[in-house]
């Protein structure tokens, strides 16, 4: 792995926007722009921000982002290296086009595409070995929640990655805990909800546990985005529709305390 990986995964504070299947290359150009413009203030603040575009828009992200603090990467990665997949996007592919980081495990991929945690564990095995950092996403659906099944459904999904991975190379990915019945719904999970998963998590983590990153995704907005931020087990989000206005990105960017 290359020397560079361990700090793009360390803790740190983080704001990644999840653009999922949003865009075009003219509002992307003003977005990207606005990204760069204002990142001096965020990187001053010690926050380090990335966006996660679509597999087209990669190049433009490069074009648009290189030389400012802004990150960029991808959305997803194919768990080959290379060969007969038709219609899929290797690791190092992506890493071509200058991206640092790869969601990998969103729920909707789950949900949409079957993708399993084995199969996730895979992909951040891929994107760690393109020398990448990959952002694991994990979380439970309401149903779960509403039976208690919370810190077991996350349980089982963060030992799969354990057991394929091993911690010393889960200590250069980033964890995403989003709770599905969050996402895109406006329902925002409480702060105390979210440092109750991220303290677990971080227990579960181990030795690994300390040195990782571990985000929340689920309706942050700017109204929302200090006290979730505030969290001592929150390092920061994983901001979906958000992300797509630089009048929201930019405060939920700032909103650490
Ligand atoms: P929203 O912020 O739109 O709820 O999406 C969250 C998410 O899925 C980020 O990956």
């Amino acid at each position: 792995m290359r020397a560079s990986q361990s700090s793009d995964a360390a803790r740190k504070k983080r704001v990644v926007g999840n653009w999922k299947m949003n865009g075009s290359l003219a509002a992307n150009a003003e977005l990207l722009r606005a990204c760069s413009a204002s990142v001096e203030a965020w990187a001053g603040a010690g926050v380090e921000v990335s966006v996660c575009v679509p597999f087209p828009y990669l190049a433009q992200a490069r074009e648009l982002l290189s030389g400012s603090a802004v990150r960029w990467g991808a959305q997803d990665a194919s768990v080959h290296a290379s060969g007969a997949y038709t219609g899929e996007v290797s690791a190092q592919m992506i890493a071509e086009f200058g991206a640092s980081f790869v969601i990998v495990g969103h729920s909707e991929r789950r949900a949409h595409h079957s993708e399993t945690s084995a199969l996730v564990a895979g992909k951040a095995a891929a994107v760690l070995a393109a020398a990448m950092t990959p952002i694991i996403c994990l979380g439970e659906t309401l149903e779960e929640r509403e039976i208690d099944m919370t810190e077991a459904v996350i349980a089982g999904q963060l030992s799969v990655c354990v057991e394929v991975l091993g911690l010393d190379a889960l200590a250069h990915c980033v964890i995403a805990y989003e709770p599905v019945w969050a996402i895109g719904t406006g329902r925002t999970a409480t702060p105390e909800q979210v440092q109750a998963v991220h303290g677990f998590l971080r227990t579960r983590l181990g030795r690994a546990g300390a040195g990782i990153s571990l985000l929340y995704g689920g309706s942050v907005k700017p109204s929302n985005a200090a006290e979730l931020f505030a969290m001592p087990d929150v390092d920061g989000g994983l901001i979906g529709g958000a992300s797509l206005k630089i009048e929201d990105f930019e405060p939920i960017c700032r909103a650490f305390g």
